[in-house]
């Protein structure tokens, strides 16, 4: 796809739901009594992937005009064919956890990429509860072979992971007893925040030494609901990122969610000197969500070396806008370090090799380390040819960044943007001036 640079964005926006609430709530709703309705639910590929999963272990599941009905079962049934989880890494890790209280195999599996990603870090945990595994290398395909007397377990999560965390609190849901988490750097909170407005009692305890405890008790049984699902504030990013980097943009972004386990991306380019204001704060789907302001420019005059690193306890917090951010460093005086982010390397693509090599396709100055990169800036991008590794992250975050350069650049495999974000390009087009 050719992608030529713009002068400005202006305009309003609203987004597709969230795509990490709407996995999370087909499954709860799947495992709710009654029928619950869903509405401005995900439209990612990824989603459909978790809804497709759900039809086949026998959840009814119709389409609407604004959402989803899901007639909740509580015990889902077995599926002879396997589970195709596409890419989407959210859907095999959660399902897998739900699946683990069921009494029946089940094999998951999914595309090239999907099938080259670690699952040991739930099989582990899993089979520390009761449930049964085969895999090879501990990558998927695997079978599942759940378990009705499954174990409460309290399990220190060795990575920060949110697919991890609610994983087990999944299989939790179906043991008779107390799960407990505990993490030591906080990842997003949705899983927690979902339970609760589905009536399941779930606690979040900050010890001492800022470790958190999350534990809910089972067996736990709720009620279907109806909910709206905020608008998805990582797909939002790069429409941030487009108009804090162009002059004389002005972008308004209504219904976006705002959980501050999400936000960090705001906060950074807040202390950037970015000039964003958020409003009409509300909740939704017991998060809060409001409107974006964002205007034009970067002020990093305040910033210190010390700036320069991202701390080590926002990562996972900013884990999905990390390639985003790269971009971003390369436009504010001083540049930008990221560190201990080694689990980009197990993404979709390996994201820390696929933005080094398109930041130097660029022109860039960037170093590459084992966890992480760094950005010299700032620097002048020029129009390149450029790589999405089938990764819809990265081929946004470039999207984004082909904005800015000087020259036309090309994109590979632009389409791989509908696992997240269908709509990306669409909407692009409706805010962009060239
Ligand atoms: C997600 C958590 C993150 C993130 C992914 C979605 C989630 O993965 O990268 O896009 O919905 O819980 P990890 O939890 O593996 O870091």
């Amino acid at each position: 796809m050719k992608l030529n640079p713009a002068r400005r964005i202006g305009g309003q926006l609203s987004l597709p739901g969230d795509k990490s609430i709407s996995h999370r709530a087909a499954l709860i709703a799947a495992l709710a009594t009654g029928v619950s309705h869903l509405a401005n639910f995900s439209t990612s590929r990824d989603c459909a992937s978790t809804l497709s999963c759900l039809q086949q272990l026998g959840v009814v599941i119709t389409p609407d005009d604004n959402g989803w009905t899901v007639a909740g079962r509580r015990e889902l049934v077995a599926s002879s064919a396997p589970l195709d989880c596409g890419n989407s890494g959210s859907t095999i890790r959660m399902l897998a956890g739900v699946l683990a209280s069921h009494d029946f195999a089940s094999t998951l599996t999914g595309d090239e990429s999907l099938r080259s990603r670690p699952m040991q870090r739930i099989i582990e945990p899993l089979e520390q509860m009761g449930a049964r595994f085969d895999s090879s290398a501990g990558k998927p395909p695997f079978t599942v072979r759940g378990s009705r007397n499954l174990k409460p377990i309290r399990y220190q999560l060795p990575v920060a992971s949110a697919q991890v965390k609610s994983c087990i609190l999944f299989a939790g849901l179906g043991t008779e007893g107390r799960t407990e988490v505990l993490e030591t750097a906080s990842s997003r909170d949705h899983t927690e925040r979902l339970f609760n407005a589905f009536g399941v009692s779930i606690n979040t305890e900050v010890q001492e030494s800022g470790k958190r405890v999350v534990s809910l008790e089972g067996p736990a049984r709720f009620n279907a609901g109806k909910i709206s699902i905020p608008g998805d504030i990582s797909s939002a990013a790069y429409f941030i990122a487009a108009a804090v980097l162009l002059p004389e943009s002005h972008l308004v972004i209504n219904g976006l969610g705002l959980n501050p386990t999400r936000a960090e991306f705001l906060s950074v380019l807040r202390s950037w000197g970015a000039n964003i204001t958020t409003s009409d704060i509300r909740m939704e789907c017991n998060e809060p969500i409001g409107s974006v302001v964002v205007k034009s420019g970067l002020d990093s005059s305040s910033r210190t070396d010390n700036d320069r690193r991202l701390a080590e306890s926002m990562i996972p917090l900013l884990i999905d806008e990390l390639p985003l951010l790269a971009i971003l460093g390369t436009q504010i005086s001083g540049g930008l370090e990221i560190r201990n982010a080694r689990e980009l390397r197990v993404k979709e693509t390996d994201r820390l090799a696929a933005t080094v090599q398109n930041l130097r396709a660029m022109g860039a100055d960037v170093e590459e380390y084992d966890d992480g990169l760094a950005v010299s800036g700032p620097t002048n991008l020029r129009g390149a040819l450029l790589d999405s590794y089938d990764d819809h992250r990265i081929a946004m975050a470039f999207a984004v960044a082909a904005l800015i350069a000087e020259g036309p650049s090309e994109l590979t495999r632009a389409s791989c943007v509908d696992i997240s974000f269908p709509e990306f390009f669409q909407l692009l087009e409706t805010v962009v001036e060239r």
